[in-house]
């Protein structure tokens, strides 16, 4: 039987869930896969942490050199987080011939051609399933399941502390700054919650997803990302009473000319979209084959055991080939010629607004969304049916909710900023995406 064995950099959440399934399932692998995988080794400065996991001493170590010098270790799992020190210490495995397999979205959108370059110079892997999505597997559905395909949409909820705060506040109808706080006491969302909230985290695992669905290097540059920090209760209300769910989606979409689209915002989707029942800590991922259709992924992305359960299909997959496969595009630092990336996308509106109740208002908002040629296709104005408190608060002033068709991103903001402007418009309150 071939033997395996693994070191793992760091005893954290992912890091001690991995080490649990390796060590609960070993036997399990052996009947099932044809292969023994020990660990090896573990990269952890609280050696006591490691010991309490059931690690024997001997194979907890605090130098990187060690462990990726160790004639036992043919796989190294990173999942410390960040750019560095996890840069230098994946290299530096690579460079020892090692395979590696990252949970380190950060690292490997910034950084994928250099650490492929280096894994094709020693012929070592490099996998990064549990990068993407925790534990739903659609790194290898991409690679490996959609390659007939050609992949015209990918929209995911990709992040899931902004879809638990989401969720509940659309539920509960609470504020944004309370269900943070719970999401942080819960262990949700972390002290410094700004890469959740702004939406980076989906960001790179976006740049990630659509490089591999489209075939060409998406940077991290070119997506457009803006977080769920402004939304209020207010909104989500008013979107729910109009049939739409508020998400924050990861949008990639390419078109025949290959001209691609890549965002991260909150949107509204419809209360029928497979995506808008996906809530709490879930995620999912829709994506659109030109020959299979829709295909849709749902799970837990984050967590000890489902982020490990991603590492460990890696370590099994490097294990059971001989060659490995890097990725499935020319990689290089920049998109392939030919590409180009679309700033001024197309999408539907949700335009809170909130103005004097006085009579030719909308007539002069409806003046400025023609002149940029924004057709409108719902509308909400409250007027006696808010209450009192509410009518207070918005100093006599009244909410007006509108719906466009499709439009472009420029013309909306161009209309925004003109509507802003009229002396009988207090506010504008919020634009929000309307997507599918
Ligand atoms: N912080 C991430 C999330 C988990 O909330 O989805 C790991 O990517």
């Amino acid at each position: 039987m071939k033997s395996v064995g693994v070191a793992i950099l760091g005893l954290g959440v992912v890091g001690s869930g991995t080490y649990r399934i390796l060590t609960e399932h070993r036997e399990f692998y052996r009947r099932t896969q044809g292969i023994d995988i020990s660990v090896e080794s573990v990269l952890e400065i609280n050696r006591q942490r490691a010991i309490d996991l059931g690690v024997e001493e001997s194979k907890v170590s605090d130098n990187i050199a060690e462990v990726v010098s160790n004639p036992n270790v043919d796989i190294v799992v990173e999942v410390i987080g960040g750019v560095e020190p996890a840069k230098s210490f994946v290299l530096a495995a690579l460079h020892s011939g090692k395979t590696v397999i990252t949970s380190n979205k950060e690292l490997f959108c910034k950084y994928w051609f250099e650490l492929e370059k280096a894994a094709k110079r020693t012929h070592a892997g490099l996998y990064y399933e549990a990068s993407c999505v925790g534990g739903v597997p659609i790194i290898r559905t991409l690679i490996d399941g959609m390659q007939a395909n050609v992949v015209r949409s990918l929209t995911g909820i990709i992040n899931g502390t902004t879809n638990y705060i989401l969720t509940r506040m659309a539920r509960e109808g609470l504020g944004y700054a309370e269900v943070l706080k719970d999401a942080q006491a819960l262990g949700y969302a972390e002290k410094n919650p700004t890469a959740d909230v702004e939406g980076f985290d989906a960001a790179y695992k976006l740049s990630i997803l659509a490089s591999l669905a489209f075939h060409t290097k998406v940077p991290l540059d070119k997506i457009y990302r803006e977080g769920i920090t402004e939304i209020s209760r207010a909104d989500i209300a008013y979107g729910e009473e109009l049939g739409y769910v508020l998400k924050l989606l990861a949008i990639g979409k390419c078109d025949a000319e290959d001209k691609i689209e890549v965002r991260v915002h909150p949107a509204f989707i419809r209360k029928d979209h497979p995506l808008a029942s996906v809530n709490d800590s879930f995620n999912a991922v829709f994506l659109q084959g030109d020959s299979v259709g829709d295909i849709m992924l749902y799970g837990r992305g984050a967590g000890a055991l489902p982020t490990g359960s991603a590492i460990v299909s890696d370590i099994i997959y490097a294990a059971t080939h001989t060659d490995h496969k890097y990725a499935t595009f020319k990689n290089t630092q920049l998109p392939e010629k030919g590409v180009r990336f679309v700033t001024d996308f197309s999408s539907r509106y949700y335009i809170r607004f909130t103005a004097h109740d006085r009579a030719g208002v909308l007539a002069k908002v409806a003046g400025i969304f023609a002149k940029y040629n924004i057709s409108i296709v719902d509308f909400i104005q409250k007027g006696e049916d808010i209450d009192r408190t509410q009518k207070e608060d918005l100093g006599g002033n009244i909410p007006i909710i509108l719906i466009t068709h499709k439009t472009s991103e420029f013309s909306v903001r161009r209309a925004v900023e003109k509507i802003s402007a009229l002396e009988d418009v207090a506010q504008v309150n919020s634009v929000i995406r309307v997507e599918g």
